[in-house]
């Protein structure tokens, strides 16, 4: 039987929410160049030296289940799977035991790119569950919003997670003014058609400066007023409260025939049911997608910290976490970071 350990330190906030999905960047490298979320040029990438290295990387998410009462990882990037050792730190996790005596659920997103040659490896490791990001299924305006001419390949990349066994398949889809509206309906109805569950997401204010207008953001009513010219929405039972996307099911001619997600992260914030803390590629600490501060877990460890100090300097970091990101609030200030340095 599975005993209790006696550490018990909870990453608990101020507010009363307790955090116990991480969120690791593995990387801030990535071979899409989203308009959303990097410029086109003259990204500036964090130094290798900087970098957590592979058995850093295990040892933080350990202390983070083993410690900290973590019981699902998600990997994340820039593009997680450029990152070599991914598939060996996924294995890692997997063998880590939860507070509840169970392994952590281990998640991915990825743009699609060259999963057909890793799925199989990921899947052996343990991975179980996946977030492909398409936010176009027609070539042209794909390259618009990525700046790369990669459609082809990322939907390559996503047959293999669907040959490979991959269930639930998650797509996410950002949905940008005046760019791919028009893809909403055709996107839905690929993933209805495929069994993938689509999850469209309100653009956030963490890409290039300037990029984000609050005044013209495509709105969850707009994406569902969209997908209401062809279907019924009827928002479905049993959703998890911390759960960002609002799910409704798609109905036709009476019949339910699949599921939508719709994230208004912007327009209806679920901060007061976030779960989640985030490490970054480099090692900091971030209690919100939107925080103005880290806290620099790599540098404690590299200066020879124990466990047992690492996990209560991450803990003291959560208590810190603000209600919520203010997003709507006029002294609202974008991080300092972007996207892709943090991790989706
Ligand atoms: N707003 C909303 N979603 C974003 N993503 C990246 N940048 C933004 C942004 N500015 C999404 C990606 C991917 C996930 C990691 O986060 O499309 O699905
Ligand atoms: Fe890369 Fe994801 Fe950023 Fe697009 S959103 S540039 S795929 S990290």
């Amino acid at each position: 039987m599975y005993r209790m350990q006696q550490q018990q330190i909870r990453l608990t906030d101020s507010y009363g929410r307790v955090a116990r999905d991480l969120r690791v960047s593995v990387t801030d490298r990535c071979n899409l160049r989203c308009t959303y979320c990097m410029p086109e040029e003259g990204m500036q990438w964090i130094a290798d030296s900087r970098i957590l290295t592979l058995s850093e990387l295990e040892r933080l998410v350990r202390i983070g289940v083993e410690k900290l009462g973590i019981r699902s990882v998600r990997f994340t990037g820039g593009e997680p799977l450029l990152r070599p050792g991914l598939a060996d730190l996924i294995g890692q996790t997997a063998k880590m035991t939860c507070d509840n005596g169970e392994h952590p659920d281990i998640a991915l997103t990825t743009n699609g790119l060259g999963l057909e040659k890793h799925i199989g490896k990921l899947r052996d490791a343990g991975l179980k569950r996946i977030n492909i990001s398409v936010d176009s299924l027609d070539p042209e305006r794909f390259a618009k919003l990525t700046r790369r001419d990669r459609l082809a390949d990322v939907l390559k990349g996503i047959e293999a997670a669907k040959a490979a066994g991959l269930r639930p398949i998650k797509i996410n889809t950002v949905v940008m003014p005046n760019t791919n509206e028009a893809d909403i309906l055709p996107l839905l109805d690929f993933c209805l058609n495929q069994g993938f569950q689509l999850r469209f997401i309100e653009e956030m204010p963490l890409g290039p400066p300037q990029v984000w207008n609050r005044d013209i953001m495509v709105k969850a009513e707009d994406i569902k007023a969209t997908i209401e010219e062809k279907y019924q929405l009827s928002l479905a039972t049993g959703q998890r409260a911390s759960s960002p996307a609002k799910v409704w099911d798609v109905v036709q001619d009476g019949a339910i025939i699949g599921q939508v997600g719709i994230i208004a992260s912007v327009t209806k914030p679920f901060c007061g049911d976030c779960d989640r803390t985030r490490l970054t590629a480099d090692g900091q600490i971030r209690n919100c997608l939107f925080a103005r501060r880290e806290f620099n877990l790599r540098d404690l460890m590299r200066g020879g910290a124990s466990d047992e100090e690492l996990a209560l300097a991450w803990a003291g970091e959560m208590g810190r976490k603000l209600p919520g990101h203010g997003i709507d609030s006029p002294s609202f200030l974008q991080p300092q970071r972007g996207m892709s340095a943090i991790g989706g």
